[in-house]
């Protein structure tokens, strides 16, 4: 029998995966998810949004592969076989969504919002600078995405804390972990980000009950 991986995605051009594939992989067949031939024969499932249903197409299917960093949306669905699932992890994006971060903690700790709403209205108005070590950054989920976006503001000197499910140990930043530890590390955070993923956990995590616990003007 065959072995075989399946590709599928509307967005991902098929060609360079199936080049690099093909160079490690000399034996394994690449098809595309409309050229399956016997479904038999697919060990392996290269995939970002496959149509429902697509996953429970495979009887043999051993790994799947997700095209993208988030599998919030592909963990959450009825077709999805008791097998190890992996992601991509891509230093690139993780610098991308870091400096995302870092733009929009700027923005609210250099009161940019006041001094456009004063260029709105046409008129003078100054706050004098506060300095980024006087301001506590509050970072919900310490996974890529989040210890990335940590380290770029500890970079630019803000007091950084963080909130995961298990206790972490990152250089610079003060970490904490679990539901008791939540309340506390909301009530310091005077800048909130959410670099959680989204589950059936951490849905409603921030319902107005915890948003009131951060300090009067935070920033979410
Ligand atoms: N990575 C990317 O390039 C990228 C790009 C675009 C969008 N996204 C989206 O951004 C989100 C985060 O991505 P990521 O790559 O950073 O994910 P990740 O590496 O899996 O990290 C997730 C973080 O959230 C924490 N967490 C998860 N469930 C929790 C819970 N119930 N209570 C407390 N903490 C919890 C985890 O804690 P533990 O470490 O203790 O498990 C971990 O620190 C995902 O939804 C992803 O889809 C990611």
């Amino acid at each position: 029998m065959a072995e075989a991986l399946v590709f599928h995605s509307a967005y991902d051009p098929p060609e360079p995966w199936k080049a690099a594939l093909e160079a490690e992989l000399p034996e394994l067949e690449f098809r595309l998810s409309h050229e399956i031939g016997d479904p038999a024969d697919v060990r392996y499932a290269l995939i970002w949004k496959p149509p429902a249903g697509f996953l429970s197409f495979f009887p043999n299917l051993q790994l799947v592969v997700n095209l993208g960093a988030g599998v919030d949306a592909l963990l959450s669905r009825h077709d999805i076989p008791d097998i190890p699932v992996t992601r991509i992890c891509d230093p690139d994006m993780s610098r991308m969504m870091a400096s995302f971060v870092l733009f929009a903690v700027l923005r609210h700790a250099r009161d940019i919002p006041v001094f456009e709403r004063a260029q709105r209205e046409r008129h003078w108005t100054f706050l004098p600078p506060r300095s980024a070590e006087d301001i506590r950054v509050g970072i919900l989920g310490l996974g890529e995405l989040g210890t990335a976006a940590a380290a770029e503001l500890v970079r630019h000197g803000f007091r950084v804390q963080g909130w995961s499910r298990t206790q972490k140990d990152l250089p610079g930043i003060d970490c904490a972990s679990g539901m008791d530890a939540l309340p506390d590390f909301l009530a310091t955070s005077e800048i909130l980000v959410v670099m959680l993923p989204l589950t059936d956990q951490t849905r409603h995590l921030l319902d107005a009950e915890r948003l009131a616990m951060l300090p009067k003007g935070a920033k979410f």
